[in-house]
């Protein structure tokens, strides 16, 4: 399973803090935007990941997380020159993915939760077709909403609707076959000019190869978007981090607890971080499992 971090976009809805600096960079809690979607993939076990970002901020993620190899990942770079769209991540990544099946999450969305690990794992293994994750909302009509048969087959799937036939969210995690290439490519850009993802989801539910698992309730996807979420995000971020003395995600310590690199690697990385209670955090939890 291959994995993809689409981190571009305009960030519009945050400006002007986002004219100089990618939203995927800004702080949520006391850590990278960035590193949320990457634990995800990385707690899924996927190591081989391709980060898509735009001309003027791809430099600044290769700075953020170079090749990877400290953490035991595998990270490529790739530019997505105008954000046409969700469903380009499928055309840019084409190489990437190479044939295998593939994971994408989007660079800004955030997913908390106790035992995701088993989740993913329960449902990104013997994967045919695709995996979405949907979560119940109060505001459906901002997202892509899924309605699901008792099996958790898709059977709609509409973007933004003005009436939403379910409160389901589909989420910003998405996990194909390697058909999705050519079901990207073949895709036309929608009204407002952009891939489609909710296309590339119709065409796996007209095939019955959509699924949606259900994060329920124990979950939290938390959206970065506008300040106000951003703001909320951070401080559920900083709530559950000082109340219970644990971090969400760490990438060091998820690269250490998945065995990706060892505990003397993990201790080496929080030392590099200096004074930071983030640093100093990596570094006790380094010894307390090594
Ligand atoms: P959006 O939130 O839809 O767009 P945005 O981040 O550009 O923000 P705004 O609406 O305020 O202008 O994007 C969701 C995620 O996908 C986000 O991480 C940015 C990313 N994205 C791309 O990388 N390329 C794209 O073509 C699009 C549409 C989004």
């Amino acid at each position: 399973m291959k994995g993809i971090i689409l981190a571009g976009g305009r960030g519009s809805r945050l400006y002007p803090t986002t004219l100089a600096v990618s939203k995927q960079l800004l702080p949520v809690g006391d850590k990278p935007m960035i590193y949320y979607p990457l634990s995800v993939l990385m707690l899924a076990g996927i190591t081989d990941i391709l980060i898509i970002s735009t001309p003027d901020d791809l430099q600044q993620f290769q700075r953020l997380l170079g090749d990877g190899s400290q953490l035991g990942l595998n990270l490529g770079y790739a530019l997505q020159p105008e954000p046409r769209g969700l469903a380009e991540a499928f055309v840019i990544g084409a190489d990437h993915i190479g044939g295998d099946n593939v994971t994408l999450v989007l660079g800004d969305n955030i997913f908390h939760g106790q035992h995701f690990y088993d989740v993913l794992r329960a449902n990104l293994t013997d994967l045919r077709g695709c995996v979405l994750f949907g979560y119940g909302v109060t505001d459906p009509g901002r997202y892509g909403v899924g309605e699901t048969d008792d099996a958790g087959k898709l059977v709609s799937i509409e973007e933004k609707p003005r009436k939403p036939r379910s409160n389901r969210a589909i989420t910003g995690l998405y996990s194909c076959d390697a058909d999705v290439v050519d079901i990207a490519k073949n895709l036309r850009p929608s009204a407002r000019g952009e891939l489609e993802i909710t296309d590339v989801i119709r065409a796996y539910m007209l095939r019955g190869q959509a699924r949606v698992v259900d994060l329920g309730r124990g979950f939290a996807w938390l959206d970065t978007g506008t300040p106000a979420s951003l703001l909320q995000a951070s401080l559920y971020v900083r709530t559950l981090e000082e109340r219970q003395g644990v971090r969400i995600a760490c990438v060091e310590e998820v690269a250490l607890r998945m065995g990706f690199i060892d505990a003397q690697s993990c201790y080496d990385l929080g030392r590099r971080l200096g004074a930071s209670e983030y640093g100093k955090y990596v570094m006790d939890i380094a010894q307390e499992l090594g």
